[in-house]
């Protein structure tokens, strides 16, 4: 059988440094702080790398299970020193081995978890390390010293362990030590690196909890796209915008049905993402799309954003066409879009607009229509989603 995981969550501390509500119920970014890392392991069980979540909290504080957590989630009380938090929590699972992690690195990655579960092996623990970049100087009894800095890392967490060795670590150690992977290595046992994070530091003084703060506000990868269309107007073919059909003697003409209000907002929304085009997603030469829907087209792009991180912030539209007279519909087309999508809802984040073609050109002799959209997207640079 395969080996099994729990994420545990050591947030009994009192955040004496930091003062004020211990720090890992501070509200981060609308959260307490502790939920950051939560939501991450979280991540880990949907994706099967983790079985269980353990929360070690100051007694009588033990929180309730968030109401988005989908995997098994215990709250158990910690102790006066970290080795007792951390034995608390390891003796409430049962899994073979463990995450250790810190509430107070809110901005862990799951690239670290992954790696540090496959470096883990048998009772080899794994770590995260850093190197040290200032040069390092030992301050004894006022006497400054030299130090090298070669070899010298900074340790973050998660640390990985095989768990009922850790037990028997634990049990060996003096109580003292700030992470679990001084205790075992001052036992003997073994331990593998992985890259640590810069962003994956550890909230201690008031300092970086205003370093935390600015991360979490502004931490948004926010990119433009832009999405253009032009289909032949001609008779016998209908009439599709934004979903809509039309009462017009000219359709437009297309493999599909040339539906070039969602073709330029799927392509603004690709081309925001670095996601492609719709020509290449959807090919004309492919049977499937013959007389398609292109709303369900949209909604597949909406979908395909969604499981890049991705999500739309606003999508802005500009349809050019001398006949039909379009002004007196577009509110139905915006509210027939704004009905759509379900999860993935476009309500609140669409604006069409209508220009004629001022009689000039192929638009103005009522030859085609032209669409051009513009999208803004975002997705959370910390967590690689915007959900938290
Ligand atoms: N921790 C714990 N149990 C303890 C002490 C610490 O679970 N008895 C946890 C903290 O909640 C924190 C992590 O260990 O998430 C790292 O410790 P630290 O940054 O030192 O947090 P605190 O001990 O809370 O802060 P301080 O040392 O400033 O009082
Ligand atoms: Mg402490």
């Amino acid at each position: 059988m395969a080996d099994t995981w729990a994420f545990v969550l050591a947030a009994a501390g009192s955040g004496n440094r930091l003062g004020g509500t211990p720090k890992q119920f501070r509200l981060l970014g609308g959260r307490p702080l502790w939920e950051w890392s939560a939501r991450v392991a979280d991540g880990l069980y949907r994706r099967g790398m983790i079985a269980e979540i353990v929360g070690i909290f100051p007694r009588g504080l033990l929180p309730q299970a968030p109401s988005w957590l989908a995997g098994p989630f215990s709250a158990v009380s910690g102790g006066d020193t970290r080795s007792e938090s951390v034995l608390n929590g390891i003796e409430a699972t049962g899994a073979d081995y463990v995450l250790i992690h810190d509430a107070a690195r809110p901005f862990l990655s799951e690239r670290i978890c992954r790696e540090l579960i496959e470096q883990t092996a048998g009772t080899r623990g794994a770590a995260p390390l850093l190197p040290s970049v200032d040069s390092l100087k030992n301050l004894k009894d006022g006497r400054m010293l030299p130090m090298s800095r070669d070899g010298v890392m900074r340790t973050q967490t998660p640390q990985a362990f095989h768990r009922e060795e850790l037990i028997l670590a634990l049990g060996e150690s003096e109580s003292g030590s700030t992470d679990e992977a001084s205790l075992w290595l001052s036992s003997g046992r073994e331990m593998a690196a992985v890259s640590g994070d810069e962003r994956n530091f550890k909230i201690t003084t008031e300092f970086d909890w205003q370093v935390a703060q600015s991360f979490a506000g502004g931490a948004a990868d926010r990119r433009v796209g832009f999405g253009f269309d032009v289909h032949e107007l001609v008779p016998g073919r209908d009439l599709v915008l934004g979903g809509l059909k039309i009462d017009s003697p000219l359709g437009l003409l297309g493999h599909s049905d040339a539906d070039i209000v969602c073709h330029a907002i799927s392509d603004a929304l690709l081309g925001a993402c670095g996601l492609g085009d719709i020509g290449t997603l959807f090919p004309a030469a492919d049977e499937r799309y013959r007389d398609a829907d292109s709303t369900a087209l949209l909604a597949e792009v909406l979908g395909l954003l969604d499981s890049g991180g991705w999500k739309a912030v606003w999508v802005d539209v500009t349809l050019v066409a001398q006949i039909p007279r379009l002004g007196g519909i577009i509110p139905a087309i915006m509210d027939n879009m704004s009905r759509r999508f379900g999860a993935h809802s476009l309500e609140g984040k669409l604006s069409i607009k209508v220009k004629s073609g001022e009689g000039v050109g192929s638009v103005g002799r009522g030859e085609c229509m032209n669409v051009h959209a513009v999208a803004t997207v975002e997705r959370c640079l910390l967590t690689g989603t915007c959900e938290i």
